[in-house]
């Protein structure tokens, strides 16, 4: 945890807000995986983790707008808890060491929140997303879980994007530890990354790098020499030569902060020919994207940029053909890289998606576009000093899109289908940073993993 001033001031910051009303912030609870007291590993609520730090469940934060109070609800100590779980800080303990004054008892709380309403008083929930925590709050406000949403506020939703998308220096300290971890879990993974191994024998060895370091992976680990498949859970492959293993993984620190990098490694430490060519587009995309990115600029340029470089190095290789510019316009270049250039990075690795992609990747300056190759970019908005984004281009060679484009006559402009055909077996590659934007420009998270063809090959082959 931070020091308790941490918390005081983001609470301070928010009380400073033109709300009304309370606004309630409820901890996650425990959450049974195959029988009740057999539990996921606990992760607590980034945004109750924002304003009140602590790393329990059975909590709710509430802050009062109109008081200008603070209290933590939350439960006595029991002798049982005790007895399984060790000595534990008391109720008021714990909202000391987070500079909260006010405890009141959790089994009120339901009381306390329907008599808000009662009152005609605003009361600011965010977006529920466990069942668990939805049912709670629809006996808490007495109400059916479908008219939960009257009580989401836009509002807040606003207010918390405006605190948490910019990191302050000590979110930046624990972003940068966090991209150690991943340093560490990728430079093991490229050591691995040889024939004969299977999938799973890396993912687990880099999860436990996670863990070894105080927190957890960040997002479940995609390692995988299917690379063309964008999230690919499944981890049972053997590693062949003449393959590439994609590995896209991160840490959360313990205060649960992300990092979130992407390797491409060929399985034996030498790109052959072909590999190396599509390489060489994707990092000159990630590289020309780190390199003109800045506060001021709106990362739906930064993504349009790669999707260009991408089709320019794709034309160069005879995959695509035509007027450039014209082929950005169209979209063309989805059928290579049908996702966004990345994301905002921060608590959630996907950060504040809970609160609705478009309320933290969007603003009243810049909407999501329609248009394919663009509608599937999760943040477009201007980059401010403090933001951390990620820059994750790839190239994909996805045989079922292959076709159903093919067989649609789509972009014949622009596409090589000829050529394409016989890419079918290529499989995918992405690379990605963290980018923290800085005052005039930005710089990557991390330690810095191997990533031109030389280092890569360097590093796997023993000679850096
Ligand atoms: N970790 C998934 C992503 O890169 O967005
Ligand atoms: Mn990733
Ligand atoms: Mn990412």
């Amino acid at each position: 945890m931070f020091d308790k001033n941490v918390y005081k001031s983001r609470r301070e910051a928010l009380m400073k807000s033109q709300l009304k009303g309370i606004a309630v912030f409820p901890a996650n609870d425990e959450a049974s995986c195959n029988y009740p007291d057999n539990t996921y590993h606990y992760r607590q609520d980034s945004n109750f983790a924002y304003f009140f730090g602590l790393d329990h469940p059975n909590l709710v934060g509430v802050i009062d707008f109109d008081k200008g109070e603070e209290v933590l609800f939350g439960e006595e100590v029991t002798i049982d808890t005790i007895i399984w779980c060790g000595p534990q800080p008391s109720l008021e303990e714990q909202a000391e060491s987070v500079g909260v004054k006010t405890t009141k008892d959790i089994n009120r709380f339901g009381e306390f929140v329907r008599d808000a309403v009662e009152k005609g008083r605003t009361v600011h929930i965010l977006p529920p997303y466990r069942g668990d925590m939805k049912i709670c709050l629809a006996r808490w406000f007495d109400i059916n879980i479908c008219d939960l949403e009257h009580f989401v506020s836009q509002a807040l939703i606003e207010e918390v994007v405006k605190l948490r998308e910019v990191k302050s220096d000590v979110e930046i300290a624990e972003m940068e530890i966090a991209a150690q971890t991943a340093y560490r879990m990728h430079t093991t993974a490229m050591k691995m990354c040889k024939p004969g191994v299977v999938e799973q024998e890396i993912s687990g060895t880099i999860e436990g790098i996670a863990i070894a370091a105080g927190g957890m992976v960040s997002f479940p680990n995609i390692v995988s020499v299917n690379g063309q498949t964008l999230h690919n859970h499944g981890h049972k492959n053997i590693l062949r030569e003449g393959r590439m293993l994609v590995v896209d993984a991160g840490a959360e620190t313990e205060n649960y902060y992300a990092s979130d990098f992407t390797r491409t490694t060929p399985v034996g430490g030498k790109f052959n020919q072909r590999q190396k060519e599509i390489y060489e587009i994707v990092l000159k995309a990630n590289m020309e994207v780190a390199a003109k990115t800045k506060p001021g600029m709106k990362y739906m340029v930064m993504h349009t940029l790669a999707a260009r470089t991408i089709i320019e190095g794709l034309n160069a290789v005879g995959l695509m053909k035509g007027d450039i510019d014209e082929a950005v316009v169209a979209g063309a270049h989805y059928l290579f890289m049908p996702h966004g250039l990345g994301h905002m990075l921060g608590m959630d690795v996907h950060d504040m998606e809970g609160l609705g992609e478009d309320n933290v990747g969007y603003d009243n300056a810049i909407h999501r576009s329609s248009q394919q190759g663009f509608s599937c970019l999760r943040c477009g908005k201007t980059l401010k000093p403090g933001f951390v984004v990620t820059d994750e281009p790839g190239i994909y060679f996805i045989p079922a899109l292959i076709d159903k484009w093919k067989a649609e006559g789509k972009h014949t402009d622009f596409i090589n289908y000829d050529a394409v055909e016989k890419y079918k077996d290529f499989g995918g590659i992405r690379i990605e940073d963290d980018l923290l934007i800085t005052a005039d420009g930005n710089r990557i998270l991390g330690p810095g993993i191997p990533k031109t063809v030389k280092d890569v090959e360097d590093f796997c082959l023993g000679n850096i």
